[in-house]
């Protein structure tokens, strides 16, 4: 053995950023046969942000990435990568975070975006702490971000009372301290795929005039299934993060769940006995943001003073594919 020291990945600063326009639940009473009373108890949503049409994700993911590295007082040619979580770019090829290099004049990273529904910020940030620990990168941007009210149906209450848009960025860095990620951890389930898709716009299924008038380029969910396998993942998946970081749940400050539903961020923390006030919410703001949920979440506990350095978080996320993440990390 060498002895050499592996470096940590640790994340020095983070940025959002949201559309203006705001959709409460009293807007959607207007749309469909729904009521904020619903809503509120069968997800936690009061309001969402909402992008208006031809509006680019790019111009967010710029606007939430200068606020990181601002936070991080990272330059952005300093940058070795850039990974964006995302199932909603501007193109359908090249990668969104192609854009965003070439906005923020970044020359030196490479970029790379990653397709994994709600659990693409953790995607990203399992790979940017392998390339870390690998000597590869010294320091990478790890995005989420994600416009799904264009892709939603907005005649089906199931789901269009969910959804939010939001982009979310944090600067991560090779570390020697006792700061950082201590562990990440992903993982998919492909067998139950089509609980939660999006048909058309692929290869597999032309976009084409027919395929409009069915409504197969919006997004369709099997909501109760999804619910079930949400509660149980992201329990499996916390604990898994917990057990590789060697800590417990007496080690946790704050439990950074998916924001997707109040009731399987509850039900989830009850399995793992965190009270309610470790918890951090804020999707009656947002709603379900997909894979900017979650580094949108840790931006505003850090911005707010409610984590604070030198506490320990763990972010959990669970989403189409299906798709999981969690991790262990000290701020
Ligand atoms: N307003 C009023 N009534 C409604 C609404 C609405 N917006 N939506 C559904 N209902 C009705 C249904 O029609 C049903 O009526 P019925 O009993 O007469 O048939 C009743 O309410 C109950 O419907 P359920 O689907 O059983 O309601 P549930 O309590 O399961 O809540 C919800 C639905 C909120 C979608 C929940 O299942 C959920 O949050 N699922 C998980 C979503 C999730 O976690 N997604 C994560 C991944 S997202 C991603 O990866 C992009």
């Amino acid at each position: 053995m060498s002895g050499e020291v592996v470096p940590r990945s640790r994340i020095i600063g983070t940025g959002s950023a949201v559309p203006d326009q705001v959709m409460t639940n009293f807007d959607l009473e207007k749309i469909v046969d729904t009521s904020d009373e619903w809503i509120t108890t069968r997800s936690g949503i009061k309001e969402r942000r909402m992008v208006r049409r031809g509006e680019r994700i790019t111009d967010y993911c710029v606007k939430a990435a200068r606020l990181a590295l601002e936070d991080a007082q990272v330059e952005p040619d300093e940058l070795d990568a850039i990974l964006l979580g995302t199932i909603s770019g501007d193109y359908r090829f090249p990668a969104t975070s192609i854009f965003i290099q070439s906005e923020l004049k970044a020359k030196k990273a490479f970029a790379l975006d990653i397709s994994a529904t709600c659990s693409g910020w953790l995607y990203s940030l399992f790979h940017a702490d392998a390339l870390i620990a690998a000597g590869k990168v010294r320091k990478a941007l790890v995005m989420g971000a994600e416009f799904l009210t264009p892709i939603t149906d907005y005649t089906d209450r199931s789901t269009c009372v969910l959804f939010g848009d939001a982009a979310a960025a944090a600067v991560v860095e090779a570390s020697d301290n006792d700061r950082g990620v201590l562990s990440v951890h992903i993982g998919s389930d492909g067998d139950l795929a089509l609980l939660l898709y999006c048909e058309s716009g692929g290869n597999g299924r032309f976009l084409t005039e027919e395929s409009i008038r069915r409504g197969e380029h919006y997004l369709r969910m099997s909501g109760n299934e999804v619910y079930k396998h949400a509660v149980r993942t992201m329990y499996r998946a916390s604990r898994t993060a917990l057990e590789l970081a060697h800590l417990d749940v007496d080690d946790i400050d704050w439990l950074i769940p998916h924001q997707a539903n109040i009731r399987i961020m509850e039900a989830t923390a009850e399995r793992l006995q965190i009270p309610r006030e470790r918890v951090f919410v804020n999707i009656h703001k947002y709603g379900n943001t997909s894979s900017a949920s979650v580094p949108l979440a840790i931006d505003e506990a850090r911005r707010t003073g409610q984590l604070k350095p030198g506490q320990t978080a763990l972010p959990v996320v669970f989403g189409g594919g299906f798709t999981w993440g969690s991790a262990v990390i000290r701020f």
